[in-house]
């Protein structure tokens, strides 16, 4: 059964680790991210984008397709399926389809508009006993068509929409998604502590969590980060995987045009990732 992200992340904020993210992408993508979850006995949240939801045939799809896995890989690790960034009516369409947790960012929205539509969303998912993240200061990078610019939180605005009761909170500390610049100049720790400090307990995410040195995922995480955010590298390790299966001719020999034959290296690479990411973050054997 999917379960809301709060115990996981108080947990891990509380041990100082952190929950990984993983986005899902497809079929292949889900059960590759949740049998590694099992095999780590690890918490895990699966993450959809809007455009993810729209590829993957819409929400309910995505809901059907996850408690149908939980049921027949017998995952028993909780699991959380979370929108990713989504819209005010995102949101709504996710909470009616049976997702167990959401992301509200209303990070482009100015602050007072930010805060109204999050106190309705906040009120909505307590009730429903559904986890809500939100987001101060927009992540850089290009996500689904929406560019931010990479920019710091303000520490006073995060404890404003940290005092509305969400589960867990976004701050943009100078991440960006998808790969960095060869000129970044690397994650804020002075904001991140500033936000630490406003926001006390409340678990920290860190988005863009692609190509983050590992010294810089540990610095985060002992200052309050308690869920990060991978996608891209997921998607990286599925292509060069997929390329040299089909660059090695492959898929002209017998049978190797079979689905299940030409995406195995793909799904053996995204589980190698997750497994990978398990172990830095800190979340292996906490289920
Ligand atoms: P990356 O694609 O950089 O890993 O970022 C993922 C993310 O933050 C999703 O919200």
């Amino acid at each position: 059964m999917l379960v809301s992200a709060k115990e996981m992340l108080q947990k891990a904020k509380a041990g100082k680790y952190a929950v990984g993210q993983f986005n899902i992408n497809n079929l292949e993508w889900t059960k590759a991210v949740l049998l590694t979850a099992q095999e780590m006995n690890s918490p895990v949240i699966l993450g959809v984008s809007e455009g993810a939801g729209k590829y993957m045939a819409g929400y309910k799809t995505i809901v059907g397709m996850v408690n149908g896995m939980l049921e027949e890989l017998k995952i028993t690790v909780p699991v959380a399926l979370h929108l990713d960034h989504g819209s005010y009516e995102g949101c709504y369409k996710c909470i009616e389809a049976g997702f167990s947790s959401v992301m509200f960012d209303g990070s482009h929205y100015p602050i007072a508009e930010n805060v109204e539509k999050t106190k309705e969303l906040v009120a909505v998912c307590n009730e429903k006993g559904l986890s809500i993240e939100a987001e101060v200061g927009s992540i850089g990078g290009e996500e689904d068509g929406v560019v931010g610019a990479g920019e710091c939180a303000d520490p006073a605005e995060c404890k404003m929409i940290a005092d509305l009761g969400v589960t867990m909170l976004a701050a943009g500390i100078g991440n960006i998604h998808g790969k960095y610049p060869e000129n970044w100049k690397g994650l804020s720790f002075e904001t991140l502590d500033a936000v630490q400090q406003k926001t006390g307990d409340m678990p920290l995410v860190l988005h863009g969590g692609t190509g983050i040195p590992e010294e810089m995922i540990k610095k985060a995480i002992s200052l309050g980060v308690a869920k990060i955010n991978v996608n891209t590298e997921c998607q990286l390790s599925f292509a060069a995987a997929t390329r040299e299966y089909i660059e090695a001719g492959k898929d002209l020999s017998g049978k190797g045009f079979d689905p299940r034959k030409l995406l195995a290296p793909g799904f053996e690479a995204i589980k190698a990732t997750v497994k990978e990411k398990m172990e830095l973050f800190g979340s292996v054997n906490k289920a």
